[in-house]
């Protein structure tokens, strides 16, 4: 909770995400990463929470911000980027928070490399969105809150 009693939500975005617009837009699209983050304070908006917003291209920042997500926030939406294919450290950092973790990824990683298709974060999430495209993380948004009102 924050002091003003708002419920808020954390979004988190892993490497690269920063490059969101000009990284790949035949992958990941025109919009953003303040596209993105309009999308979410917007989405989370409407069903009166707030949004913390994070994008960090280090394993430790994004661990450090997971644990610091415990008894701060409802959840999180979480895109690792490349991490998800790696960490098992941002894994065991979600399960010793016990925080619902939405994992989205703008992309359809099954539609592409195998090494994208295994995903070390996929067993400790509640919920999983590929392949929407920036509208995941809205997904995600609402998916969490509807998951957070149960
Ligand atoms: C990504 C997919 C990952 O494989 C990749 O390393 C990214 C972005 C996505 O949003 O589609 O950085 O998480």
């Amino acid at each position: 909770m924050s002091e003003n009693n708002t419920p808020r939500i954390l979004v988190l975005n892993g490497p690269n995400l920063n490059l969101l617009g000009t990284r790949e837009p035949e992958i990941y699209g025109h919009e953003t990463l303040n596209d993105v983050e309009e999308l979410c304070r917007a989405a989370a908006g409407t069903a009166g929470y707030e949004v913390e917003f994070l994008q960090s291209n280090h394993e430790g920042v994004l661990i450090d911000a997971i644990h610091a997500a415990r008894g701060a926030v409802a959840g999180i939406v979480f895109n690792p980027g490349a991490f998800t294919h790696t960490s098992v450290a941002l894994a065991d950092a979600i399960s010793g928070v016990q925080l619902p973790v939405i994992e989205v990824h703008i992309s359809n990683v099954h539609r592409r490399e195998a090494f994208r298709h295994h995903s070390y974060i996929s067993p400790v999430a509640a919920s999983i969105i590929v392949g929407a495209g920036v509208n995941g993380y809205v997904l995600g948004v609402q998916q969490l809150i509807h998951l957070a009102g149960k």
